[in-house]
């Protein structure tokens, strides 16, 4: 029997031909063995035919997806074909070169008009529909986070290839899908937030299905005025109301989106609470100033100064010069909480040394969420800063202090001493969704 199997100028296997009697003189294609032939049955341009004979096939599921993403399936149907593909792989050995990513648009119930939105308040920060390409980044996220198994989890019978395409394959299937239009809200190209809406038919309007913040540490009425473009964007289609889904143990969140945004809940299950949102009478505010005061606070030799956007670069490198184990997430929450949330980066020294270094922002109006950056030390002058710090905030009118204390942290003896001084009580752990960092909360009145 002669066996033949054909490909592309590109290299891509498209056919095979098997010759049981007399062949042609000019058979074309590649002599091939019955294995390679079931390629062509399965993996008809996926597989790929180098000039040494090699045949070739996506060794990573992600990639395997991204192919046939870009083939014109969906991604929940890609997601499907995907298994069906796996065993190609016993037969195709190497690696097929990847053309480098393309963005797929994922068509949506609504595409809304002025989207993609560059907010003028916050350089770098876009809300915009999400692509095909975001997947990569959201899943890394999500596994960051804790809401998606670094790998298969040991029960689970999916045998992603290679365990760590988990995350990443859970996404493709639940989110890209034509049935629903996904919303990436990103700063630096880096996502936020990602959201899933899709269209209620019977009642003729728009329903957000869930919500990923994929960094927690926002106050809410950052992703209130954030998802502003959003509202305006289904307003403009047509839609006064939209109505949200949020899972029923997730109260306080329920009670967040009552008070930022005027929702009223519909309906209440132990699974799912449901809200409607009038989207003409959301209380958007625009991105509240940078609170500060005419003149730095000094105490006793103890001075609290607000770093300027200009003087970030060499707080920053004072943090790096004196490090602690978290130096890093404290970089990365100083530049987060100045930037997007227009939080006060206060710089305490003595004789002109810094000392230490806190950020304090906005949480409510008269409330504050204050977060240590620098190191803990046995510091002469704790008593004193806590004061300018607890004097600085009530001259920019908070009434009460809020802290997130990763749980790690919370009892270290001088961790302790510092909420014991100022005043915090514990209000309980927080860990909304399943993973990333337990933190305690805690507030204080000041
Ligand atoms: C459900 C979800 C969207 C809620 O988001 P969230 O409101 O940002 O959640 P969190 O409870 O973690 O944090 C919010 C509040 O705690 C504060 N907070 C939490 N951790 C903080 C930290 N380390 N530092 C400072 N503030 C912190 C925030 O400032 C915010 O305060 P505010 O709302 O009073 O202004 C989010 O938990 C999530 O993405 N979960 C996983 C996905 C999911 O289950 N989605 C279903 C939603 S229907
Ligand atoms: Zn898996």
């Amino acid at each position: 029997m002669i066996r033949r199997l054909h490909t592309d100028t590109n290299g891509w296997v498209i056919n095979g031909t098997t010759y049981d009697g007399p062949a042609p003189d000019d058979l074309g294609g590649h002599e091939a063995s019955g294995e390679d032939m079931a390629t062509h049955a399965l993996a008809r341009g996926l597989a790929w035919r180098g000039g040494d004979g090699v045949l070739r096939f996506p060794q990573d599921d992600r990639d395997l997806w991204k192919h046939l993403r870009a083939r014109g399936l969906d991604g929940s149907e890609a997601s499907e074909r995907l298994l069906e593909l796996r065993d190609v792989r016993r037969i195709c050995r190497g690696e097929v070169p990847l053309a480098p990513g393309v963005a797929r648009a994922i068509p949506g119930p609504y595409q809304l008009p002025g989207l993609p939105y560059s907010f003028p308040e916050v350089p770098g920060l876009v809300v915009r529909h999400a692509v095909t390409e975001d997947l990569d980044k959201v899943a890394q996220a999500t596994v960051e986070l804790g809401d998606q198994p670094v790998s298969c989890p040991p029960d689970s019978p999916c045998r992603c290839t290679p365990p760590e395409a988990h995350a990443f394959l859970a996404l493709a299937q639940e989110w890209d899908k034509p049935s629903h239009t996904q919303l990436v809200l990103e700063w630096n190209q880096n996502p936020l937030q990602w959201e899933l809406m899709f269209h209620d038919q019977d009642e003729d309007m728009p329903v957000s299905s869930r919500t990923y913040h994929l960094t927690r540490e926002r106050p809410h009425w950052f992703w209130r005025e954030a998802w502003k473009p959003v509202a305006d964007g289904l307003v403009a289609l047509g839609f006064p109301t939209m109505s949200a889904i949020v899972r029923g143990d997730l109260d306080y969140y329920t009670q967040s989106l009552k008070y930022h945004y005027k929702a009223t809940v519909r309906r209440r299950s132990r699974q799912k609470t449901t809200l409607d949102y009038d989207l003409a009478t959301i209380p958007f505010a625009g991105w509240p100033a940078r609170r500060g005061l005419k003149d730095d606070v000094g105490v006793q030799g103890v001075t609290i100064q607000e770093a300027t956007e200009a003087e970030l670069p060499d707080v920053i490198g004072w943090l790096q010069a004196n490090r602690h184990s978290r130096t890093d997430i404290s970089v990365k929450m100083l530049r987060e909480w100045f930037f997007l949330d227009r939080s006060a980066v206060l710089v305490a020294r003595v004789n002109d040394v810094i000392q230490s270094v806190r950020t304090v922002r906005e949480r409510r109006p008269t409330v504050s969420s204050i977060a240590q950056l620098s190191t803990l030390k046995d510091d002469p002058d704790a008593a004193l800063t806590s004061e300018a710090v607890r004097r600085w905030q009530v001259g920019c009118g908070y009434t009460k202090a809020t802290r997130f204390t990763p749980e790690a942290i919370y009892d270290n003896p001088l961790m302790q001493a510092t909420l014991a001084r100022e005043g915090f009580r514990p209000l309980g752990r927080r860990n909304n969704g399943g993973g990333g960092i337990t933190t305690i909360e805690s507030e204080a009145d000041l």
